[in-house]
């Protein structure tokens, strides 16, 4: 049976923990809340680590407001052999985030997170020791992170994040992230109001972020493995099929990968595009003019297909009492979620399969800090025994 999430008092939140680190086997007890004691400041933290971009949500408990909010490109960036003094600021060896990325000519940049989970854990590990220094804490506070993970990360994919993060956090949870999506975007504020539509009661999440396309069933509980898809098939998908059509069309063009993907944020459609979409871009130090109207439209229109086809797959999943209401309230999130006409395209075709009034709407502009948002209240939420302790 699944824990239930008491929706109208989200203090009382029961996590399953199927797929968090405190107990990978079976679930925890369902004993009442029990109230902190402990003496000891403790900082709850939500963590969102990203593909592409990780965010941080922090707060102390009893004190309901943010201390700490931070958004940083998931990259690390080691300084090359030889380099001369004085090019890098204060003669680094590493550079994180926003900052390797302005320094990229004279760094060798390793992405550390590939489709959703850990890809190089001496980078992820560098990189969680920098998320970690940006968190001033006077001494002797506990830091417990809620840390969010795609949805079908597997037990290596888990253990590798506990590794990375061993020693820098007292505490952690590992949680879907689709789940802590719903979480971060729901206002409880507006539970009493009836015409307000609870996204954690009965919706359909699509989280699609750079390396995984996320859609989850949320219906009032900790979502089970059978509630939810993930597909290594996101932002970065369409960047590699859009360079690779852009090549096939011009040869000559080479496009970097930061290039790449800023064309298509820029640019990126579904659905009929409101005119030819010409992009300038710099080809051997000259300036050329590209139409990239079909290939674009071809790489997004690919990911739509996928998160169609996913979306069925979990519609057919959902007990035929609740889908009525399921269809009135599926969101859309993450990064991918900018791709215009992404909502409504998606509806067209739910509707044209036959589904009844189908709603698809956007998360908005706020996606980002969603599961950070989500991993926070699950952490203030969560009971003593629910947290591990990671020891490096
Ligand atoms: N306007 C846009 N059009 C198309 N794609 C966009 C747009 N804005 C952002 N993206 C894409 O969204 C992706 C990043 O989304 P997000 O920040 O949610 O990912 P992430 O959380 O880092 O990754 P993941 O959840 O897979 O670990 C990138 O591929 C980015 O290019
Ligand atoms: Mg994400």
């Amino acid at each position: 049976m699944n824990a239930t999430l008491n929706v109208r008092n989200p203090r009382f939140t029961k996590l399953d923990s199927t797929t968090a680190v405190t107990n990978g086997k079976g679930r925890f007890d369902t004993g009442e809340l029990t109230p902190q004691t402990t003496e000891k400041a403790i900082l709850y933290l939500g963590f969102d680590w990203g593909t592409n971009k990780s965010c941080l949500k922090a707060g102390y408990a009893g004190k309901p407001e943010l201390a700490i909010e931070e958004i940083v490109p998931t990259i690390v960036g080691y300084a090359k052999e030889g380099i001369v003094d004085g090019l890098l600021p204060d003669n680094a060896t590493v550079l994180y985030g926003q900052k390797a990325l302005q320094h990229r000519l004279h760094l060798n940049l390793v992405q550390p997170m590939v489709d959703g989970v850990v890809k190089d854990l001496p980078a992820a590990r560098d990189f969680a020791r920098h998320l970690r220094s940006l968190i001033a804490t006077p001494t002797g506070t506990e830091i417990r992170a809620v840390i969010g993970v795609p949805a079908n990360a597997d037990a290596p994919a888990r253990e590798n994040v506990r590794q990375c993060v061993a020693g820098l956090f007292d505490r952690v949870l590992l949680v879907p992230e689709p789940f802590l999506a719903a979480l971060g975007f729901r206002d409880e504020t507006r539970l009493s109001d009836t015409s307000y539509v609870d996204p954690v009661r009965n919706s359909l999440f699509v989280d699609i972020g750079g390396g995984t396309t996320d859609v989850c069933l949320i219906q009032g509980y900790y979502p089970t493995a059978d509630d939810q898809v993930s597909l290594a098939f996101a932002g970065d998908r369409v960047d590699g099929l859009f360079y690779d059509a852009v090549r096939k069309t011009y040869p000559d063009c080479e496009l970097s990968p930061i290039k790449v993907r800023e064309l298509k944020e820029q640019f990126s459609f579904v659905g009929k595009p409101s005119g030819p979409i010409v992009a300038t871009v710099m080809v051997n130090g000259k300036a050329r003019k590209l139409d990239i109207t079909e290939q674009l439209g071809v790489a997004c229109g690919e990911l739509l297909n996928v998160i169609f086809n996913t979306v069925k797959e979990l519609i057919s999943r959902a007990s035929s009492d609740s889908v009525g209401e399921l269809l009135q309230n599926i969101v859309l999130t993450g990064g991918g979620s900018r791709i215009r006409g992404l909502d409504v395209e998606l509806q067209r075709l739910l509707s044209e399969e036959g589904y009844e009034q189908p709603c698809v709407r956007l998360a908005g502009d706020r996606y980002k800090e969603f599961v950070a948002l989500g991993a926070l209240k699950a952490a203030r939420q969560a009971r003593e025994n629910q947290w591990q302790q990671v020891i490096k």
